[in-house]
């Protein structure tokens, strides 16, 4: 971080938000909120001297609150820059007479309570996202007492406790009484691998965490009792499985069993807990002198702020999700932004350096190169046919298209910032938006291929390219059998198939159409899947309208890596098509020509309202 703070070529800015970022690859405006500091930070020597006679005292938050710091502190110790700020909140000095003491005290006259915020705004050419998480905050679960038991503590406030630079010195000494404790017991998987209260996914780092606490404390008080209450332990890194057995070794007990419930001894504030070891096949009860809670990590809170930022997606449990997890697992799906660290999911300090050094060199690649290559499928506006609806403005996912109804501005796209999902063109009811190599054209002449013999005996199926595509190859490399009737016509996404290529398909005579694309919150091109099942949505009531079972119109999402799921999923779609007669194809083609005749008059009730 000093360096960091000390490099000629960084430009650190601290108590700064990004409150906007505008542009693309190249070219990102970014406006920043620069937040007064209320000291000068190139002539603050940090000597303590306006601390020591601040009068506000309040609970120090990088100490978790087991210390107090005044109203003009140091965040912490090792803080970049080496300077004060005054929390304006909490700071009596706005008020001369109430206080002032630190602006009289500072021999340097650093402090100026005039100093206002600024807007910083900057041009770049590439971001990395890098804010990190948040920590499960376990008050939720009753059981084990958590705020309610003083020495119940987290693991994140543990760490406090021992440290040489924490609020005792790194005398290690419980909350209630300040004595040393003499047996602790470790709870894991507070908050992670849980389905009710908590996350479901297991947070990467707290069994390491306390295997390598549990050697500390062994280090220090050899003397202490230590037992850790698990589900199993993760011990999967280079080393770790060592750093494990050494703890077994150092006299730590692993107890495979999570305990129900927490009770406190009122007179000696000690915990009392019963535990099912499951590898004895025995309940245990223990009395300890300080619980440590390992808690889960979880993805910050204002997460959804930085999301419409960035026009970045996240995955299902919160954190950001890559663009491809094998082959571009540091870029955001937003061209020129990076992911570095747990922002994309939990993981230990050596995983997050490895990915901001790959997130670096990808946005030191896309700065020194001397052009940026786009997508040769990108959407392309045919302004004569736009009536400045705004709807391709509103499906983008990528913020790439810019119209205006109110001045009657046609759609126009920023091709640096389209990733060719066809959203747009799929959504636009006028026909003026296509995508290049992709256009509607090339769409019906490939199903018109497909039904041009036997239409009855065919299944279209609109596969996206990242995931059931990927899939029905995965089916055919497993050598998994699935029924020849299935025509596949690849998209990019699902979010490409307009409804006129469904009802083209139905009336060349297809008795059932499938549309498949990724699972929701994995879709390649951010969340344009969403708009696949509210077109879905449209097409299903407008065929049930027009007397077409909906039925016929079938929806999966699937992934990859489900090659069984789409052949399993091909397997139920062909007993539906033997189930549709011909009469019934004869009945929809008919019913389809009047259709759009009808619509050709202007005389059909279009019904879309996107
Ligand atoms: Fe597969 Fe969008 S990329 S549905």
């Amino acid at each position: 971080m000093t360096d960091v703070g000390r490099h000629p070529r960084i430009k650190l800015m601290t108590l700064s938000e990004v409150e906007s970022i505008s542009g693309y690859v190249g070219n990102f405006r970014v406006k920043v909120h620069k937040k007064a500091r209320y000291v000068d930070e190139s002539e603050c020597t940090a000597c303590n001297e306006c601390t020591d006679i601040c009068p506000v005292m309040k609970p120090d938050e990088y100490q978790m609150g087991f210390s107090i710091r005044k109203a003009i502190y140091m965040p912490f110790p090792q803080a970049v820059p080496s300077s004060f700020v005054i929390n304006m909140d909490e700071c009596l000095g706005n008020n001369p007479i109430a206080c002032g003491k630190c602006l009289e005290k500072c021999d340097k006259k650093c402090i100026d309570f005039d100093m206002q915020d600024e807007i910083v705004e900057l041009n770049v050419g590439t971001i990395i996202v890098a804010t990190g998480l948040d920590v499960y905050d376990p008050t939720a679960l009753d059981e084990y007492g958590y705020t309610r038991f003083e020495n119940v503590v987290t693991s994140l406030e543990f760490e406090r406790l021992i440290c040489a630079g924490g609020p005792t010195d790194g005398h290690f000494v419980r909350p209630s009484d300040g004595k040393t404790p003499k047996r602790i017991g470790f709870i894991q998987c507070v908050g992670s691998r849980a389905y009710k209260r908590g996350h479901p996914y297991c947070s990467n780092v707290c069994c390491m965490n306390t295997i390598k606490d549990s050697l500390l404390l062994k280090e220090h008080y050899p003397d202490t009792e230590l037992s850790v209450f698990y589900i199993d332990i993760r011990a999967f890194g280079k080393g770790f499985e060592d750093l494990f057995n050494r703890s077994k070794k150092a006299g730590v007990r692993y107890i495979r069993g999570l305990p129900e419930h927490i009770a406190e001894d009122h007179d000696s504030g000690n915990l009392l807990l019963k535990v099912e070891n499951t590898t004895a096949g025995c309940i245990e009860e223990f009395e300890l002198d300080m619980v440590v809670l390992s808690v889960g990590l979880e993805s910050r809170q204002d997460g959804a702020q930085l999301r419409h930022l960035l026009a970045l997606s996240q995955t299902s449990d919160g954190f950001l999700a890559e663009c491809h997890p094998k082959l571009m697992p540091v870029d955001a799906p937003t061209r020129g932004v990076f992911l570095a660290g747990c922002v994309e999911a939990p993981k230990d300090i050596k995983d997050s350096v490895t990915q901001a050094g790959a997130a670096a060199a990808r946005a030191g690649a896309v700065l020194s190169a001397d052009m940026i290559k786009l997508e040769a499928a990108t959407a392309v506006v045919d302004k004569e046919k736009c009536t400045c609806c705004e709807v391709c403005v509103r499906v983008c996912p990528y913020v790439a298209i810019t119209a205006s109804r109110k001045q009657k501005i046609p759609a126009e796209v920023t091709e640096a910032m389209c990733r060719g999902c066809g959203a747009c063109a799929a959504e636009c009811q006028f026909g003026a938006i296509s995508i290049r190599h992709f256009d509607d054209e090339q769409y019906m002449a490939q199903t018109e291929a497909a039904l041009e013999e036997n239409p009855q005996d065919k299944v279209i199926v609109f596969a996206c390219n990242w995931c059931s595509y990927a899939a029905s190859d995965l089916t055919g490399t497993s050598r998994v059998q699935y029924p020849p009737s299935a025509r596949i016509i690849r998209t990019m996404c699902s979010g490409r198939v307009d409804e006129k290529f469904v009802l083209q398909a139905f009336k060349l005579g297809a008795p059932i159409v499938l549309v498949s694309g990724c699972h929701f919150a994995d879709c390649h091109y951010i969340d344009a899947n969403r708009w696949t099942q509210r077109r879905m949505d449209r097409l299903w009531s407008r065929l049930e309208r027009l007397g077409i079972r909906p039925e016929r119109l079938q929806l999966e999402w699937m992934s990859a890596a489900e090659g069984n799921r789409f052949a399993q999923v091909m397997t139920e779609i062909e007993e539906m098509r033997t189930k549709v007669t011909r009469e019934e194809i004869e009945e929809t083609k008919k019913i389809l020509e009047e259709y759009e005749s009808k619509k050709k008059k202007g005389t059909a009730a279009l019904g879309s309202s996107t």
